[in-house]
């Protein structure tokens, strides 16, 4: 599906952002593990989280959806050894924390995912879990990857050399699934709603003082139940709104309900300090996570040099930011993100492909990019690439704001992996994206 964005003369109204893909996945995962009724409300039904749902069926969870509702039965039996292959997808957050669950429950399973993710590498969990005890082999490094059991260690500990919550995830999973204890140590912090969650559910984790940052010790836990765990909205989908409304004239967008967790909303800090005017209101806490409204009007931009340590809390934000550095002033400069090569899509060459096509003046590193920003309309009416990525394909529609002759992004149908009402609520705002042969 090729979609055209064009120009448009404002950006008002109110949109109440989609469940987070993250916080959806982990609800699933955890609450499956609970083993007692539970209902989930706010879920993302996406692509992803719903390849998340099916895998943890097919081990024997009793996940049913109702009324837009997520309703996770207490399960009669043990989890099963699945009798099919579990396809995680385009689901990256989805392989690797299954993977961390049936290995912590000592399952044989085949995990497999579409093309994209069957070329995302594996060997970051893979070479842990072995380390922990479990038996498990992959297809040099990446998917279909096979466990057939094995006995976790108890008091594991972990050193991280990448800082990646998919990583983090899939080990405490692993542990908690096993009734084991396991100590990390992450090298920056990246997002932490496993930890938030399992904490939500009165499990006993804690974290290095001053003098050990970045420690995660998970002692043996027994989760309590609850009847009901509501999804915050996903701060990543919030941001393509939010750029959208910095970058359109006489713009005012209220996005209600976005998870502000410290650890996912580094782009407020970004903007704030590239001069964007943003508000967040009705702020408070839900099962344990930070939540509020965010008014965000037009603003003129300036470039800003990234600081390093925000990265990982800015990581599926950098397609957007490099849309709003693309109409700041001034060149903005983003480094240390060699993550980006092996998201959905390598994203740092999918951004500087879809630069170039608008005449966008940058430079293309290997773990970042320059950018050379104006106050600008694009005038340029080649097709952007989208890789089959739903955040480049998202993030090049939002540049279509600014464009005279309207930006097309080809293969835009993984938008539903992660925000399928995204045409829905940016066209109800004033956007004007539609299907193109
Ligand atoms: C995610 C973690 C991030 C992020 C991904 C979702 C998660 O990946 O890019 O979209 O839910 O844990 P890494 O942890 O591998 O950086």
């Amino acid at each position: 599906m090729n979609l055209i964005s064009n120009q448009i003369s404002c950006l008002k109204g109110e949109a109440l952002c989609p469940g987070d893909k993250s916080i959806s996945q982990r609800i699933l995962i955890l609450g499956s593990l609970l083993n007692s009724n539970l209902i989930i409300d706010g879920f993302l039904d996406a692509n992803d989280p719903n390849s998340t749902l099916n895998a943890l069926n097919k081990i024997g969870a009793s996940i049913l959806k109702k009324d837009g509702k997520i309703i996770l039965f207490k399960r009669e039996k043990n989890f099963l050894q699945p009798e099919e292959d579990l396809d995680l997808g385009n689901s990256g957050t989805g392989a690797r924390l299954i993977l961390g669950l049936v290995s912590g429950l000592g399952l044989n399973t085949r995990l497999v995912g579409d093309s994209s993710l069957s070329n995302r590498p594996m060997l970051r969990v893979v070479n842990p879990l072995k380390d922990m005890g479990v038996d498990i082999e992959t297809n040099d490094g990446k998917l279909p990857v096979k466990t057939s059991g094995g006995e976790i260690n108890n008091f594991f500990e972990y050193k991280m050399p990448v800082a990646s919550a998919q990583v983090k995830s899939c080990l405490i999973l692993a542990a908690l699934s096993s009734n084991k204890e396991i100590k990390i140590f992450e090298p920056k912090k990246t997002r932490d709603h496993t930890e938030r969650m399992i904490e939500y559910f009165g499990g006993d984790i804690k974290y290095g003082d001053s003098k050990n940052p970045g420690e995660i010790k998970l002692n043996k836990t027994k989760l309590k139940s609850r009847n009901v765990y509501s999804i915050v909205g996903d701060f990543s989908s919030a941001s393509f709104i939010i750029v959208a409304a910095l970058i359109a004239p006489k713009s005012n967008v209220i996005i209600r309900n976005v998870g502000l967790n410290k650890t996912r909303n580094g782009l407020i800090k970004v903007l704030l300090s590239m001069g964007a005017s943003l508000k967040i209101t009705n702020k408070k806490t839900k099962c344990n996570e930070e939540v509020g409204d965010i008014l965000v009007t037009s603003s003129k931009l300036n470039s800003v040099i990234v600081p390093e340590k925000i990265i990982p809390n800015i990581i599926d934000e950098i397609p957007i930011l490099s849309i709003a550095a693309s109409f700041a002033e001034g060149k903005t400069i983003i480094k240390n993100a060699s993550e980006l090569k092996i998201k959905e899509s390598d994203r740092l060459h999918a951004i500087s492909d879809g630069l170039l096509k608008l005449k966008i003046n940058h430079e293309l590193f290997y773990d970042g990019l320059s950018i050379e920003g104006h106050d600008r309309q694009i005038d340029t009416n080649e097709i952007i690439d989208s890789y089959d990525d739903h955040r480049i394909a998202m993030s090049f529609l939002v540049a279509g704001i600014r464009s005279k002759k309207g930006i097309t992004v080809k293969d835009c149908k993984n938008i539903e992996t992660s925000f399928p009402n995204f045409i829905e609520i940016m066209n109800n705002l004033g956007m004007s994206i539609d299907e193109k042969n």
